[in-house]
């Protein structure tokens, strides 16, 4: 209920940053990493972890020799994370700046980036500018996913962010519906060519 409560006072204080009323479900986090194997030496970054439903399920996953950072905006949400996640790194800023903070944590490459980020809310030039730090960091093979809720799926936005990270990324992504959330939403995932 808590995390409930902090999610929708973010979004009643910056809309457009938060995205979503309240946490996604337990459900749509297991879907976000279903895919990936975190039990080797990789590093992962979470961008927008909010109250840390995806973190949760990132680190219950993490072997013992890899890292996770994860990156939000919001100062509050960050500490509930050092608190709730101590396996996590996380810290304050911007996606946008994903470089200099992988840097600062003495990451040497990225392996695998999972957003919860709202890119259907963000303003286009924070959506461009975390797209090219993205496609800055990630290696032949590594992965980004992310998810779009169902209904705003077939939007011109929607589209044209797929489009966009297809190009980028030189591949398109895996889909999988999670029904399981409010509201339902597809995981993309892509794997840089
Ligand atoms: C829709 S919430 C998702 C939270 C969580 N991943 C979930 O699915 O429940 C979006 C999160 O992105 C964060 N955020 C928004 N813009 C950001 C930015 N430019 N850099 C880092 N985090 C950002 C917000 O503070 C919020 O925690």
């Amino acid at each position: 209920m808590n995390e409930h409560l902090a999610m929708l006072g973010r979004f009643v204080r910056s809309p457009r940053t938060a995205g979503a009323v309240a946490p996604s479900s337990r459900a749509l986090a297991r879907a976000m990493v279903a895919d990936l194997d975190l039990s080797g030496p990789v590093r992962v970054v979470e961008l927008g972890p909010g109250t840390g439903v995806f973190t949760r399920e990132i680190a219950g996953r993490l072997g013992p020799t890899a890292r996770c950072l994860a990156i939000d905006i919001d100062p509050g949400f960050v500490e509930q994370l050092h608190r709730r996640c101590p396996r996590v790194d996380a810290v304050c800023g911007s996606a946008a700046d994903l470089q200099a903070h992988a840097t600062a944590a003495g990451f040497d490459r990225v392996d695998h980036i999972i957003s919860g980020l709202p890119f259907a809310s963000l303003p286009a030039t924070v959506t461009s500018a975390v797209l090219d730090a993205i496609v800055a960091v990630l290696p032949p093979g590594g992965t980004f996913t992310t998810f779009q809720y169902v209904h705003g799926y077939p939007s011109p936005l929607a589209r044209a962010f797929r489009r966009d990270m297809s190009a980028r990324l030189g591949r398109r992504p895996t889909r999988h519906l999670v029904l399981r959330n409010v509201p339902p939403a597809y995981v993309l995932g892509w794997s840089r060519r």
